[in-house]
């Protein structure tokens, strides 16, 4: 019988923290403080190893080769396509392994939008999006006379969903948002935007760089259309990012890149393609990124997103607390933990975002400083940047205290 005991204690952080070699290290003296896992996460060595194995004792090209290095590599590389499909509850033939969110979300703009819309259709976003999932859909809209339009944002960092059916109602084809917003925090309703789209047959597309690496997230359950997420922010290596997509919409659409292993026959004049997945990557792939993206879906899954999204949340709270007492602190997006996640954007009265950083960093402690690829969300915050916190498993209450402690310094700098 399962322990449940067992499966619902809190997260061990020392425990977590020895898996991360990178966490031992001093910064200007002081102990890492590394609060900027919204930008990239560190890596545990379960991860390292899995990528150096990979080189160590399996390298070569995938899909090509007779031989067995060829074939093994071929094995690990398509397991890794497994491994991430149960990640996220998805049917694995809809899982294409890419870079990165921004290179999954320009797929998403040129094959399906720009390729299969027509004049005058609209694509709706919001006004906190990353630029990633901004410009993509510009440059399509652009290209094929698409129209765009935007959610807006509450002052306390809520999506407004006052007019989305008005903005769902025709001509609207696709909404693309993220899950997560990587400056306020802000935790979309997706079950209640995707119901919405889809009861006027909307797609949905999804920016999930900032919620798969931190909840439970399954495409199943969500029923969106299309999925993007970076396997840096979850523990994996960089270079590993994916596309899930209904296999049914990859069929539909063009490659996005041509070249080799995403053909089934080429003459001089014409070629035609392979399956999906396959027919929407191009080109030797980054087997030993997907390795390690692999490696780090086992130890995510080992710990539970349950328990890291119980303890982000008590970090975040605990976070929210600190902030609130440093003099001249101005937090930015939800105040409370209903539908918000570890990212925390705040400024220092008088003090510019970057000089905040600069400060902290002196300290130790490491936090984003900028426009965080959101300047239209800036704008709406009427800011020119913000300092930003993020927390993950492995950071700790005393480390939200040195982060305190550290703003104690800013404020005594600039007096
Ligand atoms: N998108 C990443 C961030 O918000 C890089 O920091």
């Amino acid at each position: 019988m399962t322990d449940i005991s067992v499966a619902t204690a809190p997260l061990d952080v020392a425990r977590v923290r020895a898996d991360f070699p990178i966490l031992r290290r001093t910064v200007n003296g002081h102990p890492l403080v590394y609060l900027d896992s919204a930008a990239t996460s560190q890596k545990p060595q379960s991860v390292l190893d899995a990528t150096d194995a990979y080189y160590q004792e399996h390298n070569a090209n995938v899909h090509r080769g007779v031989h067995t290095l060829g074939n093994e590599a071929t094995d690990v590389f398509e397991s890794a396509r497994q491994r991430v499909a149960r990640f996220i509850d998805a049917p694995a033939e809809g899982v294409v392994f890419l870079r990165n969110t921004t290179e999954a979300l320009n797929l998403v703009a040129s094959s399906y939008a720009r390729e299969l819309l027509s004049p005058g259709d609209r694509i709706v976003l919001t006004e906190m999006e990353h630029h990633s999932n901004l410009v993509p859909w510009q440059l399509a809209a652009e290209r094929a006379g698409l129209t765009l339009d935007f959610l807006s944002v509450h002052d306390d960092g809520a999506l407004d969903l006052s007019n989305l059916d008005e903005l769902l109602a025709p001509p609207t084809k696709l909404i693309s948002l993220s899950h997560q917003s990587n400056v306020l925090g802000t935790v979309a309703p997706l079950r209640d935007i995707v119901a919405a789209a889809h009861q006027h047959d909307v797609l949905v597309c999804v920016d999930a760089a900032q919620s798969v690496p931190h909840m439970p997230v399954s495409v199943r359950d969500l029923d969106c259309d299309f999925l993007a997420f970076s396997g840096h922010k979850m523990c994996g290596p960089m270079g590993a990012g994916v596309l899930w997509a209904r296999p049914e919409l990859l069929e539909r659409m063009p490659p996005f890149l041509g070249g080799g292993s995403m053909i089934l026959r080429v003459s001089l004049e014409r070629s035609s393609w392979s399956t999906v997945p396959h027919k929407f990557e191009a080109g030797t792939p980054d087997v030993g990124a997907a390795t390690g993206l692999a490696a780090a879906c086992d130890y995510l899954d080992a710990i539970g997103r349950d328990r890291i999204h119980t303890h982000e949340l008590e970090l975040t709270g605990h976070l929210l607390a600190v902030l609130e007492e440093v003099d001249g602190v101005e937090v930015y997006g939800p105040r409370t933990l209903d539908d918000r996640g570890g990212a925390v954007s705040f400024n220092v009265s008088g003090v510019h975002a970057h000089d905040v950083g600069t400060i902290l960093d002196r300290e130790g402690v490491a936090v984003r400083a900028g426009h965080h690829c959101c300047q239209p969300l800036m704008k709406r915050l009427d800011v020119a940047a913000t300092a930003r916190a993020s927390v993950y498993l492995y950071n700790t209450h005393e480390e939200i205290d040195a982060l305190g402690a550290a703003l104690g310094e800013v404020r005594r700098i600039f007096g």
